[in-house]
């Protein structure tokens, strides 16, 4: 497991690296927006995909046997979390889980609820599908992000608000939620009948002592009014040959979500997913330890390396492998502050904006890559800043 290795993702049609997310003439800038790692992926993963391979024949297949124990498993070692397999349905991807559990259990016009800054596609998902978005906006007091509870008190009490959208651990801010925090939520939406649906797609890179806690094993109620989101896509970087895991444990809304999952027909097998999923859920523990130690090392060069430039402020992270960095100091509008960065400091990171208007001034890096890359782009915006 060599992280420092440098791999040319050009070779593929990466998105992290492609025109469309780089822009014209961005093809030398760090590329550190889009969500996914630039290291390998485990080679116990790699393995059984080139033994997958091997067989030759990709027809129609149904799951393999292993792959929801490998996930429960996973789940009761990693997390002490005793999923019950007759609760897990499969999902194309996240977002699409998202998406399903809106237009079923809300209507439209239905507020739901996020808590900005928040991942960008919450809210592609809430107005493509005709809802309204109701921010209940993170609160920053020293360097922290808090949720604000009153302000969701009063949000979730209004009935027109039936659901909100949780990111546990959260993107992009990094807060590993807490047990106590995400019984508050869980206390004030159940009180006001608005359903949970927790993302949790970054749960098992978390930093140091930060714990991620399922939303669902908080208890039964909070089960019950839940739709949790699963993926290894993120933990194990494997994001393109990937699927997701939908856990319902409320069997009307189970079935209503099979029912739709049939509808739209998304309930078909990806043989590389499942043989991908399987293995790493299964083996891919001790390359998930190492990668967690090197983006905490990455995270401990960006945290050195800010600590005496004037202009930026890092917002400790708990989780994740993205920064939220505060440039709010510098007085930019947001564009001036993407063209500083690019310009200036050769970066192509996501603006802040993206995440709601409490993202104006910050902006989101991605720091799974190559060390050495990552301090070269330190190297870069020093300069700028400085200059
Ligand atoms: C919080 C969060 N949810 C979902 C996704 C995307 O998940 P999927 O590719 O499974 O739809 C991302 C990717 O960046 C994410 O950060």
């Amino acid at each position: 497991m060599n992280f420092d290795l440098e791999i040319d993702r050009r070779e593929v049609p990466a998105l992290k690296f492609h025109k469309m997310v780089l822009g014209e003439g961005g093809e030398n800038l760090f590329a550190a927006g889009v969500a996914d790692m630039d290291f390998l992926a485990p080679p116990v993963v790699l393995q059984a995909m080139q033994k997958r391979l091997q067989h030759g024949i990709f027809g129609y297949e149904t799951l393999p046997d292993g792959l929801i124990p490998a996930l429960v498993d996973w789940q009761e070692k990693r997390h002490r979390w005793l999923l019950d397999p007759a609760h897990i349905l499969r999902a194309p991807n996240v977002l699409n889980i998202l998406a399903i559990a809106a237009s079923l259990f809300t209507q439209t016009g239905d507020g739901i609820i996020v808590q900005p800054p928040v991942f960008f596609d919450f809210y592609d998902i809430i107005t493509e599908n005709h809802r309204s978005i109701v921010e209940n906006p993170l609160i920053l007091q020293d360097g922290r992000y808090e949720m604000d509870f009153d302000g969701l008190e009063r949000l979730a009490a209004d009935p027109r608000n039936r659901m909100l959208f949780l990111c546990n651990p959260h993107n992009p801010v990094g807060r590993v939620w807490t047990r106590d925090e995400l019984q508050r939520l869980h206390d004030i939406c159940a009180r006001h009948d608005v359903l949970v649906v927790s993302d949790e797609i970054h749960a098992d890179l978390t930093f140091g002592d930060h714990r991620y806690t399922p939303f669902a094993s908080l208890g039964e109620q909070a089960a019950h009014n839940s739709i949790t989101c699963l993926s290894p896509a993120k933990s194990f970087n494997i994001a393109a040959c990937c699927s997701a895991f939908t856990v319902v444990a409320d069997a009307e809304r189970r079935r209503a979500f099979q029912v739709e999952n049939s509808r739209l027909t998304v309930n078909k097998n990806n043989a590389y997913a499942s043989v991908a999923m399987e293995a790493a859920y299964r083996d891919g523990g001790k390359w998930l330890d190492a990668v967690r130690v090197y983006i905490g090392d990455n995270l401990a060069l960006v945290r050195r390396r800010l600590a005496g430039l004037e202009g930026v402020t890092l917002i400790e992270p708990e989780g994740t492998f993205l920064l939220w960095l505060d440039f709010r100091e510098l007085n930019l509008e947001p564009d001036e502050l993407t063209a500083f960065l690019r310009q200036k400091a050769g970066w192509a990171v996501t603006r802040g904006p993206a995440f709601g208007t409490q993202g104006t001034g910050f902006a989101r890096l991605n720091i799974a890559c190559p060390r050495a890359r990552l301090a070269k782009a330190l190297d870069q915006l020093a300069l700028a800043l400085r200059s």
